[in-house]
């Protein structure tokens, strides 16, 4: 039996198994205490034995970290906290634990539980970290799917680099027929059956397509990055939601962005509750009025135009200049959600040399109908636009970029025959769950991190 079911029904039962990994083991001399976790929740289960009884052999085994088979009956608790426990009749060691056990009870840092990140999960921190993970990943569905979009899988493997940032790895075949690299002259043979191609950056303009189709999409998938930002919010690997609309303009992309992230902050307070008390406790005090707040606030917005003016009034002495035409940094994130709006905020309509060339241009000749949002303590969690549908104006902006449209025949064929006013987003999904837990690196919200020294397993 999970040990959720137990404590939510909370009843005594006769008969009664659990499965789990010991957290604490407290051994009296008439009664001994083991918590026992099995991941379904963040409390663990207490299990009482007879000291002296037939279990005091085993129970002189168990330590942190051990896993053991406890059956009796769950009876009330005497003890507070928790309204039921087991008392053992009988407990089978499946797998014993020493004393060299990392994971022994105390607080550990985050940094030291990376470099165990086969153990990290069985911590409370990262218990409910991977709980509320699975949780969202399953609110990213729900919501997509009552709204009748089409989940489609892009592909993974691709000749085409839609950030066109450069910022693809690379995919070989480690083919030792092939003749080996020659100097000055980069042997593509080597690569996927002879064509160039890479990890990709973004499932975008594979998802315009079917939104030809389809009206309505999303992916929901793996996205590989090979820029070196030992960052905290940097992955090379990291997982992107994707949604693109056909008949879609950037005011009603904006519309869903915040839909999107309002349903997903809703869904975790409704359903992850006590791992949420524990963030709120733990890692960030005031994470649930926080979350709360964004449940009912509109999001502001506004232009980048406007978002300069302000940053460059606020009187603040940033350590990257702000004018016209540079890229937020981070610090600039932050002041426009945390010290101006207070709350997330879409700036939109950036100019056209900080953004990619699919992005649908304006009229006044410098900025596309592009949208970030903003928010606190995270700065960008979401980047977007609305796409440029016209065909003579996309191929005159990969012309003033110097971009090959060859390789992108596809994509402009879409422009050709049947094309539509479409728009999307990408929602970070490590970005997220750094918004709703609190926590603060991005190796602490993903299962295996992929960063700069951090690939072994
Ligand atoms: O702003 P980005 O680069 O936009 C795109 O890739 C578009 N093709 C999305 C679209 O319109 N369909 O990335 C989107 C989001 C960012 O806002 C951020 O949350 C996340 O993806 N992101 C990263 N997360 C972790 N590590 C990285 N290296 C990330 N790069 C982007
Ligand atoms: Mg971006």
């Amino acid at each position: 039996r999970r040990i959720v079911e137990l404590l939510r029904t909370a009843k005594p039962e006769a008969g009664v198994t659990v499965r789990g990994w010991i957290r604490t083991v407290r051994r009296g001399k008439e009664v001994s205490f083991l918590a026992v976790n099995d991941g379904s929740c963040f409390a663990s289960l207490q299990v009482v034995a007879d000291s002296a009884g037939p279990l005091a052999g085993v129970l002189e085994k168990l330590s942190t970290g051990a896993c053991i088979v406890a059956s009796g009956d769950l009876v009330e608790s005497p003890a507070s906290g928790q309204a039921v426990e087991l008392k053992a009749e009988t407990i089978d060691l499946l797998g014993e634990a020493g004393p060299d056990y990392p994971l022994q009870k105390k607080r550990h840092s985050f940094e030291f539980l990376r470099s165990i990140a086969h153990l990290r999960p069985r911590t409370n921190s990262f218990g409910a970290v991977f709980r509320v993970r699975s949780r969202l990943a399953f609110a990213v569905h729900r919501f997509f799917q009552e709204r009748g979009f089409l989940y489609v899988q892009t592909p993974i493997i691709t000749a085409s680099d839609c950030e066109g940032a450069g910022e693809l790895f690379r995919v070989t075949t480690l083919d030792a027929d092939n003749p080996p690299r020659e100097r000055g002259r980069v042997d593509f043979r080597r690569d996927f059956f002879g064509q160039r191609t890479g990890l990709t950056v973004s499932g975008q303009l594979e998802a315009e397509l079917f939104a030809t189709a389809f009206t309505d999409v999303y992916t929901f998938g793996p996205t590989f990055r090979a820029e070196n930002s030992n960052t905290s919010r940097h992955a090379a690997e990291f997982w992107m939601i994707e949604p693109e609309m056909a008949f879609c303009d950037l005011a009603a992309d904006c519309d869903l962005a915040e839909a999107f992230l309002r349903y997903l902050v809703k869904s975790v307070l409704e359903e992850c509750a006590d791992d949420l008390d524990f963030f709120d406790q733990r890692i960030e005090r005031g994470l649930i009025d926080r979350l709360q707040a964004l449940a009912d606030a509109r999001f502001e917005r506004m232009s980048y135009t406007r978002a300069i003016e302000l940053l460059q009034k606020s009187g603040q002495s940033f350590e990257f200049p702000v004018e016209w035409g540079c890229d937020l940094q981070s610090e600039h994130e932050r002041w426009l959600t945390e010290q101006l709006v207070g709350g997330p905020v879409f700036v939109t309509d950036y100019p056209k040399e900080i953004k990619a060339f699919y992005m649908r241009q304006n009229d006044d000749g410098r900025t596309v109908a592009a949208m970030d949002l903003l928010v606190p303590r995270v700065g960008e969690i979401i980047g977007g636009s609305q796409r440029e549908e016209r065909l003579e104006r996309l191929d005159a902006r990969m012309a003033e970029l110097g971009m090959d449209a060859a390789p992108l025949w596809w994509y402009r064929d879409i422009r050709r025959w049947g094309s539509c006013p479409h728009a999307g987003f990408g929602l970070g999904f490590e970005r997220l769950l750094m918004y709703v837990t609190g926590m603060e690196n991005i190796r602490d919200v993903i299962p295996f991190p992929r960063t700069p020294g951090h690939a072994e397993f």
